[in-house]
C-alpha cells in the first residue's frame, strides 16, 4: 500500500483513513525491442495502466479522497477527460461518499464513461470542453461544501509523486530522462516534485531531465498561449489551458528538459508499436511520451547512451473503440480444418 511504503513522503496524519484499492507498485517493463526500433540504448516503461482503475490518477486520488474524508467531506467533485472521473468515482465509492464528475460531451473514451457510471458517480456531461468543465468545478467547490479533487488539489500531486519514488527504487537510481504526456500538466509537476524530494532526502544523487509531450492540436504550452478549441485523437490530453502550466515550465527549465508536441499520427504509431513490439496496450494519450522520444531520436536529439523511462499513463482498454476502428474486423472462416488451413496458409 502506498501509504505504508511512502508514508514519510506523503501528507498523512494519524487521523488519515487507510483508504486503498491497491494502487501503486506498477510494473517497470524493460522494452528492448521498442528501444531498438526507436534508436535508443535503454528504455523502460512505467505501466500505470496497472493501477486499480487503469490509470496513474489512482496514486493521487487515494491521497486526495483520504484527506477529504479526514476533513469530514461527504462529497468530492472533479472535471475530467475521463480518467480522473473514473478514479474519483471509484475511491469515493470505496470511501462511502458522493462523487460528482463533470466531463465534455462526446469526447470521453467508452471505458472511462462505463467506469463513472458503474462506480455510481453523479455524471454531469457538459456542452463544452475540459477547460470549461474545470472552470465550473472550481467555482462550485469555492461556493459549496464539496471537495475539489482535480490536480489543483495539492494532495493529488503528492500522491502522484510516488511514481517517481518507485522508479528510482526499482532502478536503484534515477533515469537520465523521463518521457511523458502533458495535458493539464499535473503529472509532470508531480514527477518533478517527487524526484526533487528524493534528491533532497539523499535517496538519489542526481535529477532526471523531464521530457513532456503535448498533442499537436492541443499544445498550449508549446505554442505559448491557450488553445481555444483543442483537438486530438488522444482525448485524455485534449486540453487548451492547463491548470499547472507554470509548474510544468519550472519542471522543464529546472531539469534542463523540454516540452514539445507530437502529431496524432506519431502518437498512433507509438501506440501500435507499444502493443506489437512489447505487448503493452495503452490508451492513445499514453503513447505521447514514446512518440516524443522517437521524434527526438529521429532528429538526432536523443542521447544514445541514456537510460530513458517512458510513463504509460493509462490502460489500452480505456479506449477499445479506437483500437477496433484501426483494424478491419476479420470475416468469419468456416469451422472446418481445410478452410482453417487455407486461412493460415499452411
Ligand atoms: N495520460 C492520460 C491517460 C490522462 O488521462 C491524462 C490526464 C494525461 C496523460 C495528462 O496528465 O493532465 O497530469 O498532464 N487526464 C486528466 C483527466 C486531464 O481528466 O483524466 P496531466
Amino acid at each position: 500500500m502506498l501509504f505504508d511504503r511512502y508514508r514519510a513522503f506523503l501528507p498523512l496524519s494519524e487521523h488519515t483513513p487507510a483508504l486503498t484499492l491497491g494502487e501503486g507498485d506498477t510494473p517497470l517493463v524493460a522494452a528492448p525491442r521498442l528501444a531498438s526500433a526507436i534508436g535508443v540504448r535503454e528504455l523502460f516503461l512505467k505501466y500505470e495502466g496497472a493501477n486499480p482503475t487503469g490509470s496513474f490518477k489512482d496514486r493521487g486520488m487515494v491521497v486526495a479522497v483520504a484527506k477529504a474524508m479526514e476533513a469530514g467531506a461527504t462529497s468530492v467533485i472533479c472535471a475530467s477527460t475521463g480518467n480522473t472521473s473514473a478514479s474519483a468515482a471509484a475511491y469515493a465509492a470505496h470511501a462511502g461518499i458522493e462523487s460528482i464528475v463533470v466531463v465534455p460531451a462526446g469526447k470521453i473514451a467508452l471505458g472511462k464513461l462505463a467506469q463513472a457510471l458503474m462506480y455510481g458517480a453523479r455524471l454531469l456531461v457538459i456542452d463544452g470542453n475540459f477547460d470549461a468543465a474545470l472552470h465550473i468545478v472550481r467555482e462550485l467547490s469555492d461556493e459549496f461544501p464539496v471537495t475539489l479533487v482535480n490536480s489543483v488539489n495539492p494532495h493529488r500531486l503528492e500522491g502522484q509523486a510516488t511514481a517517481a519514488y518507485e522508479i528510482c527504487d526499482t532502478l536503484g537510481g534515477p533515469p537520465d530522462a523521463l518521457c511523458l504526456p502533458v495535458g493539464n500538466a499535473g503529472n509532470i509537476t508531480a514527477y518533478w516534485l517527487g524526484f526533487r524530494r528524493y534528491h533532497e532526502a539523499g535517496r538519489i544523487d542526481r535529477l532526471p531531465k523531464m521530457l513532456g509531450f503535448q498533442a499537436a492540436g492541443a499544445a498550449p504550452i508549446v505554442l505559448g498561449h491557450p488553445v481555444e478549441h483543442p483537438e486530438t485523437i488522444a482525448t485524455a490530453i485534449r486540453i487548451g489551458n492547463p491548470a499547472s502550466w507554470c509548474y510544468a515550465l519550472d519542471a522543464r527549465d529546472q531539469s534542463g528538459g523540454l516540452i514539445e508536441m507530437v502529431t496524432d499520427e506519431q502518437i498512433l504509431q507509438s501506440w501500435r508499436d507499444l502493443a506489437r513490439l512489447e505487448g503493452v496496450f495503452v490508451e492513445p494519450a499514453s503513447a505521447a511520451g514514446v512518440a516524443g522520444l522517437r521524434m527526438l531520436a529521429s532528429q538526432g536529439r536523443a542521447e544514445p547512451d541514456a537510460r530513458y523511462v517512458a510513463v504509460l499513463t493509462g490502460h489500452g482498454l480505456k479506449d477499445p473503440g479506437l483500437a477496433v476502428e484501426q483494424f478491419a474486423a476479420p470475416a468469419p472462416v468456416k469451422a472446418e480444418m481445410s478452410a482453417i488451413l487455407g486461412w493460415l496458409g499452411w
